[in-house]
């Protein structure tokens, strides 16, 4: 990622809305410390992002979600927050090593028979949720790959009901987005998710930019009509 002068500033606000907003908490601060201990990338959401989504899924009064995109599971965790004690989520990661620190991680927060880690590619797993009746999810949260965020896009549609929510992140990519001649796969998936969404009539869409300790990025929400 190119450097931004502001970089500090916003990680600086960040730090200062995450301790006076979001505090302490155990066993999200114990996922993201066991999984940086186990060599897994610092690319989970921020704890004010994680946080929305928590209070997003709360306020729809969600009890299945899916996500796409498991790392060690921090995201996760923030939504078995926001479920009731019969809620259900499924996560699927396709990296072994993520997985099974995802599950760990999930364990220790007391959400093991909330959580069903499903490792895998995201779109060999997917036909086997849909065949498995397992929908259809109030949430969806798209946080894998990015090449394929329209494919997970569509599985997500599939996969939901009028009043389920999508979220997308990583949508904004520094500004990148902008660039229609772009090579980078990943400004090309975002960017065909958007043409896609240009056309799609089932789904009343936004998108939002952030800045923070993540730099500059941002997050699409879909509300299946
Ligand atoms: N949602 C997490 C962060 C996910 S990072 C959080 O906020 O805490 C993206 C994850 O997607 C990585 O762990 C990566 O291994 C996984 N991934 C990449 N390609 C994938 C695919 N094709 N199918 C499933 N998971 C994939
Ligand atoms: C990356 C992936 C993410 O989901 C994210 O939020 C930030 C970075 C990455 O693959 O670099
Ligand atoms: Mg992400």
């Amino acid at each position: 990622m190119t450097a931004n002068v502001n970089q500090g500033l916003w990680t600086a606000v960040d730090e200062y809305l995450n301790e006076v907003l979001v505090g302490a908490d155990e066993s999200l601060e114990h996922a993201l410390a066991h999984s940086t201990d186990a060599g897994l990338p610092a690319i989970a959401v921020s704890p004010t992002q994680g946080k929305f989504m928590m209070m997003l899924a709360r306020v729809q009064g969600a009890r299945r979600i899916l996500e796409i995109g498991t790392l060690g599971a921090y995201s996760t965790i923030w939504f078995a927050k926001a479920l009731p004690a019969d809620g259900r989520i499924i996560t699927i990661e396709s990296e072994p090593k993520h997985a099974e620190v995802a599950r760990e991680n999930i364990e220790a927060a007391g959400f093991g028979g909330m959580v069903d880690v499903r490792l895998g590619k995201a779109l060999d797993v997917l036909p086997d949720i849909s065949a498995e009746n397992l929908g259809p999810f109030d949430f969806t949260f798209i946080d894998a790959d990015k090449p394929n965020i329209p494919e997970y896009f569509d599985w997500a549609l599939r996969l939901s009901h009028s009043g389920s929510i999508i979220i997308v992140d990583n949508v904004i990519r520094e500004g990148a987005v902008i660039d229609a001649d772009s090579e980078d796969a990943s400004v090309q998936g975002v960017r065909r998710l958007n043409d896609r969404l240009a056309r799609e009539s089932s789904v009343t869409v936004t998108t939002l930019q952030t800045v923070g300790g993540k730099g500059y990025d941002g997050f699409t929400i879909a509300l299946v009509n």
